[in-house]
């Protein structure tokens, strides 16, 4: 053992990894119910409790409560672990916490109440955009803080992308939110015509790329490893792969914008960089299943490790489809249909929600004291149930998707349409119902894990581990 220097800040990181739990059921159930409005118009009730108020808030409860919440704790836990230090600011890491769960139960109450600027995953209006940057800030100021004071010399590269999740999100939330007041709820954007919305897909594209791709890469590089008890296959594909990545996405925007009033070369150069994107996007794949090499077995008998590896799997189909809907004429096929949602879902429920819950099974444990969690069978049944979930999800919206596609593109002999719309929703009824099952399997199975988390930690006190000189120990 090392010299041991007081312990580590876990309050904040209990506090995110217990919310993301609550959040993502809250996230998903809107996702099931939204799914069966669809299915069942009837439900669409009143105002405030219908499809087009509830989608939004699904997206940003699922994007930000869950996976904001997820990206939190684990960055909080892994920066103090691989810098050998405790978190710099502790009580600014306290109102992080408390200021993004505010942003969150605003946004569940604007968002209804149908306050929206209109632009997607960014629709909450002004006043709560003033208070993300806020809370962003004092993220951002105990993320790096830390790494300045951290114990080692390098910086361990999860934090890379941490970090670059960090500073991008930044970056992107002022330049696509900027607006002018027109009153407390209600604001124009700073942007007109088509460059609105070139600034709009630059921002949610980068939102893709950054919010639910670097972060998570950031916890793939460190529970993966850790979970396999194995070190990174490759530390020098992990460096390649981040710079590559990040700058190749920065261009990706435009494939959000085929066939739009956007000058065709912009949607050509879009195009062409959402191919490059698949090299460094397989290149983290590749590096997070091989360091599997020699733990395979683990897999057997690891349900953990069988969440983070099949997130990864669901990460490299995500980033190949990718790049395959953005070639113009794929688009021309793809776009406004299911098919871009069943795409939507393999990289939020495959990627990025299985992803943190393997993360969050392997940190609930170790921030109460104890060994693992209160049942591993459970987190078994966890597995297949959320398994199971995205298969039936997203192989149904690909045939809807394909299929509708193909409806809306049929031409008689006369040249007239051989399909009106309405028969495409008609015949999109069975897959929108393989959706909703697929969901709610999604969402039993997180209510599988909270039993299994309340289990773990009743009767347990909070638990900070020691500090640990870098020497004594690696992370
Ligand atoms: C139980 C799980 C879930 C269910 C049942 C569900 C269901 C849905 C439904 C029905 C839609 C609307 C599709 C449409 O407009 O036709 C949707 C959209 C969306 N969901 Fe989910 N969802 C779930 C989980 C998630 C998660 C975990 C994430 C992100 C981490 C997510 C991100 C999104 C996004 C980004 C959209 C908008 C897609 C687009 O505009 O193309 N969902 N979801
Ligand atoms: C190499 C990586 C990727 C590329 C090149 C890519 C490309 C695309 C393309 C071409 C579309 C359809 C645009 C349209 O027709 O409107 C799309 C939609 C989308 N993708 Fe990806 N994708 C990638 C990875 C991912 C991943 C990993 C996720 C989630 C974690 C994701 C989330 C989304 C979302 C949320 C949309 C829907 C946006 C909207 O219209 O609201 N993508 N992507």
């Amino acid at each position: 053992m090392g010299s041991v220097h007081g312990t580590y800040d876990y309050q904040v990181v209990r506090q995110f990894a217990l919310m993301t739990v609550v959040w993502g059921i809250v996230g998903m159930l809107v996702g099931v119910v939204i799914a069966a409005q669809l299915v069942w118009p009837q439900l669409n009730v009143g105002e405030w409790f219908h499809f087009g108020r509830l989608r939004p808030l699904h997206t940003n409860a699922v994007i930000f409560a869950f996976g904001g919440c997820a990206l939190m704790a684990t960055s909080f836990f892994v920066v103090q672990r691989t810098c050998h230090t405790r978190l710099f600011a502790p009580w600014l890491a306290s109102f992080v916490f408390w200021g993004w769960q505010l942003v969150i139960v605003l946004a569940a109450i604007t968002l209804p109440l149908g306050y929206t600027s209109g632009k997607e995953y960014a629709e909450l209006e002004w006043p709560i955009d003033v208070l993300i940057t806020l809370v962003w800030v004092a993220y951002a100021v105990v993320f790096f803080g830390t790494i300045a004071k951290r114990r080692t010399s390098h910086i361990y590269v999860a934090n890379w992308f941490y970090g670059a999740f960090i500073l991008t999100v930044a970056v992107l939330h002022l330049v696509n939110s900027a607006a002018v007041p027109a009153g407390f709820w209600k604001s124009y954007s700073a942007y007109a015509g088509v460059q609105d919305a070139m600034v709009q897909w630059w921002y949610g594209h980068n939102a893709v790329g950054f919010f639910l791709t670097a972060g998570f890469l950031g916890m793939m590089y460190y529970f993966v490893p850790k979970q396999a008890e194995r070190p990174v296959y490759s530390y020098r594909l992990s460096v390649v792969h981040f710079w590559a990545l990040i700058f190749t996405y920065m261009w990706a925007g435009p494939h959000h914008l085929h066939y739009t009033a956007l000058p065709d070369w912009t949607q050509s150069l879009g195009m062409v960089f959402s191919l490059i994107l698949l090299a460094p996007s397989w290149g983290g794949m590749i590096n997070g299943i091989m360091t599997l090499s020699g733990a395979w077995h683990k897999l057997r008998t690891d349900p953990i490790l069988k969440f983070l590896i099949t997130s990864l799997s669901f990460y490299g189909m995500s980033t190949f489809e990718g790049p395959m809907m953005s070639i113009k004429t794929v688009n021309a096929l793809s776009h406004y249909t299911d098919w871009t949602v069943g795409h939507v879902h393999s990289g939020a429920l495959g990627w990025v929600a299985m992803i943190s819950i393997g993360s969050i099974y392997y940190l609930i444990p170790r921030l109460f004291g104890q060994e693992k969690m209160y049942s591993i069978p459970a987190i078994s049944l966890h597995f297949w149930m959320s398994t199971l979930g995205v298969v039936l999800y997203i192989a149904s919206m690909w045939i809807a998707g394909v299929m509708q596609g193909l409806m809306w593109r049929a031409i008689n002999d006369d040249g007239t349409l051989t399909y009106t719309f309405v028969e495409s929703v008609k015949d999109s009824y069975p897959f929108w119902t393989i959706r909703f099952v697929g969901g709610l399997l999604f969402l039993s199975g997180m209510f599988v894990m909270a039993w299994n988390v309340w289990k773990t930690i009743a009767g347990q006190k909070p638990y900070n581990a020691p500090v640990v000189a870098p020497a004594a120990a690696h992370a």
